[in-house]
């Protein structure tokens, strides 16, 4: 059913591992062994995912031999199991390009003395850190041990026990993270706290302040949160993504530590994760929105629920323009809910279709069931399959029978686009800058001083064609220390040709890593002949700081090495 696993989780199922590594910075490597336990079984053979691991030795076993390696899934590690045993022990180490790991050198953290790893397993990188059935389909409980050298700080997206780290509710592969270096922590709230390197921590705790209170607004509204602590963990500015769920402790960039708490939508959007995503997870790649969609509809009520109406109506319109935007783009097979990944990686399938298309449907049942029975649907389906994986069936089926719909669904899971009938996210206080950009426009003066960071990412989405000489006069916006402003400022200036912009393109390209960002302005770059050139330059130099997994996004758009 999931074919991005090379194992066989319907023969033999892992159900706990015991996991025990060195982070070996002097050879950006990690080195020790996992435990993989299983219910003890008629089948002779365990195959577990990898990818550029190196396996020293299988203890408890009757041998093992590793298969051919494919581009995608890594390469099979075949154990023959010995009769009636319940347990193995790989003992292995990862290789320095790990796909899931990224090791930084001490000029690339905020504290530019000590070097920094961490993991990203979403969506198929777990194997390359860790051998084991890696689908979202095979949930595990988990125990962690973990060494580094001394003054580094290692920390597990699980519980702490003592001297190791555990995880009692079975979680899938891709949860499974670790990060480790000079770390510093404070509470933000009962169950809330904030792990950051130190010249930035107190900066985070201001941003993050709200945390407790989001919480409890889903709480309040999707029943209790299961998983003990919430902490956050401040990653370096290369982290490829915005924020990653993992359980007990969220990953973020540091580059949504914007100073007003205007970015944090994006705490909101990993906390809802704990209920959709770690709770309820998709099965397989192909059902991602229902972890996507369900949770940018949930982040959305929480910043209504935490900032107001307003603020989350914003929010909705751009993300629905944003996703017109991309749509436009992909090939009509992309563009469905339930998307087609067979021989392709499934890092492909992550674009604003899961995410937006999805809240959006999401949104579009509200609307005809009312807001009180859509909530108590939610709270219910996450009850029902709460730590289980389900597909995009299950859910089909569990909404029919509990919740009967005029909307029609297969049009939106199976068909392009974004039916007729959907709910269209509309703002007032958008009209006023829409107004503003049309004004603006035309050579008037517009009065900025209560616009939010929304109002401007409106604002500059309007203009078209831009006058970028006279946006330099008036707001000086390549000045500004909000990365979302200042990433639509350089893409326009980019399209422009806006030349005045390119020192702080470059400085941008050099010390940002997250994909989201860099992928529109390599790729806008590419559009002109000179523009190549300077994506080229620019990137010869900036792809060792990027993270894998933005450099293989990068490489099919700039060109590898
Ligand atoms: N789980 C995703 C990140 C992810 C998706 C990693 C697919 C690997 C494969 C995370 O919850 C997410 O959606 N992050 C977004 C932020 C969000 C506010 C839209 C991001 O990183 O931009
Ligand atoms: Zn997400």
């Amino acid at each position: 059913m999931d074919v991005h696993t090379w194992s066989r989780p319907d023969l033999v199922r892992i159900r706990h591992l015991e996991l025990d590594l060195d982070v070996r910075f002097d050879r950006k490597m990690l080195d020790g062994s996992v435990t993989l336990r299983f219910d003890p079984t008629a089948h002779d053979e365990l195959v577990l995912d990898t990818r550029d691991l190196e396996i020293h030795s299988v203890e408890n076993a009757a041998g093992f031999k590793l298969g051919e390696r494919d581009r995608i899934l890594g390469t099979p590690l075949r154990i023959r199991l010995s009769p009636g045993s319940s347990w193995v022990r790989v003992v292995y180490s990862t290789s320095p390009q790990a796909s899931g790991l990224q090791w930084l050198e001490p000029p690339q953290t905020a504290g530019k003395r000590h070097p920094f790893l961490y993991t990203q397993s979403q969506a198929i990188h777990a194997r390359s850190w860790i051998p084991l059935q890696d689908s979202p389909a095979v949930r595990v409980t988990f125990q962690g041990r973990v060494r580094t050298p001394a003054g580094l700080h290692a920390v597990m997206a699980a519980e702490r026990a003592g001297e190791h780290f555990e995880m009692n509710h079975p979680v899938p592969s891709y949860l499974i993270a670790l990060a480790a270096g000079a770390l510093e922590f404070r509470q933000l709230g009962e169950r809330c706290g904030v792990l950051a390197e130190p010249p930035l921590v107190d900066a985070a705790a201001r941003e993050f302040a709200d945390t407790e209170a989001m919480i409890r607004a889903v709480e309040e509204m999707f029943g209790p949160y299961r998983w003990g602590r919430y902490d956050l963990l401040v990653l370096p500015p290369s982290f490829p993504f915005g924020g990653m769920e993992n359980p007990c402790l969220t990953f973020a960039t540091s580059t949504i530590l914007a100073g007003d708490k205007s970015l944090v939508s994006l705490v909101a959007h990993e906390l809802a994760h704990s209920w959709s995503g770690n709770l309820v997870s998709n099965a397989t790649w192909s059902d991602f929105w229902l972890n996507e969609g369900f949770t940018v509809y949930l982040e959305r009520r929480i910043v209504e629920k935490v900032y107001g109406r307003e603020r989350g109506e914003m929010e909705a319109v751009l993300g629905r323009r944003e996703l017109d935007r991309e749509m436009a783009n992909l090939q009509e097979s992309d563009r469905v809910l339930h998307i087609e990944l067979e021989g392709r990686d499934p890092d492909d399938g992550c674009t604003l279709v899961p995410y937006e298309k999805g809240a959006l449907l999401l949104r579009t049942i509200e609307q005809e069931v009312g807001r009180e029975r859509f909530d108590a649907f939610l709270r219910s389906y996450f009850d029902h399959f709460a730590f289980r994986s389900i597909t995009t069936a299950d859910f089909l089926d569990y909404l029919r029978r509990e919740l009967p719909l005029k909307t029609l669904l297969d049009p939106w899971i199976f068909q392009p686009g974004v039916p007729p009938g959907a709910a269209d996210p509309h703002s007032d206080a958008f009209e006023r800058i829409e107004d503003a950009a049309a004004r603006w426009q035309q050579g008037q003066q517009v009065d900025t001083r209560d616009w939010t960071t929304q109002s401007w990412l409106h604002f500059l989405r309007m203009l078209d064609p831009p006058d970028m000489a006279r946006l330099d006069r008036e707001f000086r916006l390549g000045e500004s220390g909000n990365s979302e402003i200042l990433h639509q400022y350089l893409l326009m200036a980019v399209r422009a040709g806006h030349r005045p912009a390119f020192p702080r393109l470059v400085e941008f390209l050099n010390s940002v890593g997250r994909r989201k960002f860099l992928k529109p302005l390599y790729t806008e770059l590419m559009k002109t002949p000179e523009g190549e050139r300077q994506a080229r330059q620019i990137y010869q130099s900036a792809r060792q700081g990027y993270h894998p997994i933005t450099q293989v996004t990068l490489d099919a758009i700039v060109g590898g090495e």
